[in-house]
């Protein structure tokens, strides 16, 4: 995203009384990583712990945030947080992964890539802390829907609504307002909670299918590509009936809410498999 179309995400999001849309809000990034906590093998938790800074206080999910406070700091980091993508619900890296500049590779499937390699490359100039730190990130935003959202309207962000009373917007809606109000409603704002909540639909409803997440026949890249490529259908319909002022409320909650539950479980799982791959020693990333 250039400056200009970063300050008008700023100033819509100012605007609508709602914090500049980041990412999956902190909430979402901190559970993404809880769950991928709880998937990684031996080696890939003491290589994980090895790098994390000493603020992490030797949890991952302490650091899956910090990618969102350096956006002003790294400008060049602002574009790898999403891969917004035409309205035909499809997400294509070829068209589709580069900044408003046309830079080639600068959305959050190719930093995933970028990331991961750096990672698995001993001989990588890039700081393994803050690569660490942006994967773990990154893995997070390309399963929120609306980060693979219609690049006309910055991902949702110009689409302002009201999310029952307050102020918001589309994107914003996704980031932050469903987790939040299910925090409120449904696990005594604990975050904790919800992250054994999901763990536990992970291990119970959702055990069949939760091997084919992590599968990726890819013997070069990661499957980031897939999982924009969900996104981007998941988006589609998150936009469905959702006009400038619409006022979003029970039914759209209770659509949107397994949505976001499914999202982080598979953000979670896949982190660690992406993890576990670096991590265990055989530097190839067969099958992620
Ligand atoms: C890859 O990582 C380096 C180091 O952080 C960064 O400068 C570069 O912009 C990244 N590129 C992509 C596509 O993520
Ligand atoms: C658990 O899975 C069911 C069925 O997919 C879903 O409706 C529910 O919202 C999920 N709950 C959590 C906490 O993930």
């Amino acid at each position: 995203m250039g400056l200009l179309l970063l300050l008008h995400v700023v100033l819509v999001a100012a605007a609508a009384g709602a914090p500049a849309a980041q990412a999956w809000g902190k909430e979402g990034h901190y559970m993404t990583c809880k769950i991928a906590d709880g998937f990684l093998t031996k080696e890939a938790t003491a290589g994980v712990k090895a790098l994390l800074p000493s603020s992490a206080n030797g949890e991952l999910a302490e650091v899956c945030s910090w990618a969102d406070s350096q956006r002003f700091r790294y400008r060049w980091s602002s574009p790898l947080h999403f891969a917004d993508t035409p309205e035909d619900c499809k997400f294509s890296y070829a068209r589709d992964c580069h900044d408003t500049k046309g830079n080639k590779d600068a959305c959050v499937v190719g930093a995933i890539n970028n990331y991961t390699a750096a990672l698995q490359d001993s001989s990588s100039p890039y700081d393994r802390t803050e690569s660490l730190m942006f994967l773990a990130h990154f893995v997070g935003d390309v399963h929120q829907p609306l980060h693979c959202g219609h690049v006309d309207d910055l991902g949702g962000n110009t689409i302002l609504v009201r999310w029952y009373r307050r102020k918001s917007n589309l994107h914003h809606v996704w980031d932050v307002d469903v987790i939040e109000q299910a925090m409120k409603d449904l696990y005594g704002k604990d975050q904790d909670a919800m992250v054994k909540a999901i763990q536990r639909n992970i291990t119970e409803d959702w055990s069949r299918e939760e091997k084919q997440w992590e599968a990726c026949r890819s013997k070069t890249k990661t499957c980031a590509d897939k999982y924009a490529q969900e996104s981007a259908a998941l988006a589609c319909d998150a936009y469905k009936g959702v006009k400038q002022d619409s006022t979003l409320g029970d039914e759209y909650y209770s659509e949107a809410l397994p949505v976001v539950e499914k999202r982080i479980a598979q953000g979670g799982v896949r982190l660690a498999a992406i993890l576990n791959r670096i991590f265990s020693g055989n530097g190839k990333l067969q099958s992620i």
